[in-house]
């Protein structure tokens, strides 16, 4: 190896230590971390739920409304953090499928229907998610399956508690 190409070489390590020295810096943002990356805890625990419809919720909505998020390499940079641990923190207190359990049945079904008008109106998952998120995409039938999940387990719900009374 000549003189140069060593130098070049040393450049390099150095250029890449600096990012990530850098990267480790920015991991400091002002909404704390919500979550460690890659974690894949049950969700909809108490709900009945088939194989098909948890994978598409786990495909499509997971990352945002659960504590299941995986942080993309570049959610550790500022600003890019700021706004991404603000969008899942919104998503997490309109509805987290990790806390299930923890809603009340008047609540579940609540969100039951407003998963079944989301998914059919093709409001969620957000079109601005979609983008760097081509995996989340919903195709027609899966949309019709999620949404036909809700309406099963409402009247599941449903049926129990008059069940109950
Ligand atoms: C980019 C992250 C993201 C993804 C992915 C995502 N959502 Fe959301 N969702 C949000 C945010 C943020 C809100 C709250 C603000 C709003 O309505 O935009 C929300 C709101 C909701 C609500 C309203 C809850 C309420 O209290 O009425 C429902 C239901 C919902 N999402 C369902 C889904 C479903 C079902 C999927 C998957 C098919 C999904 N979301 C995927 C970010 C996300």
């Amino acid at each position: 190896m000549n003189k140069q190409t060593s130098m070049l070489k040393k450049l390099f390590i150095a250029v890449g230590a600096a990012a990530i020295a850098g990267l480790g810096g920015s991991l400091i943002h002002p909404f704390g971390t919500t979550a460690v990356s890659g974690e894949d805890r049950a969700i909809f625990r108490e709900a009945r739920i088939d194989q098909e419809t948890l994978a598409l919720v786990q495909r499509a909505c997971q990352n945002c409304h659960s504590q299941n998020t995986k942080w993309p390499s570049y959610s550790h940079i500022a600003p890019v953090s700021w706004l991404l641990t603000h969008d899942v923190q919104q998503a997490r207190s309109h509805m987290n499928v990790s806390h299930w359990q923890d809603y009340s049945t008047d609540d579940r079904v609540r969100l039951l229907s407003a998963i079944g008008s989301a998914t059919r109106n093709r409001e969620m998952p957000p079109q601005r998610y979609l983008l760097l998120h081509p995996e989340a995409r919903l195709s027609d039938g899966e949309r019709q399956q999620i949404y036909g999940w809700t309406r099963n387990e409402r009247r599941r719900i449903g049926v129990r508690q008059s069940s109950v009374q």
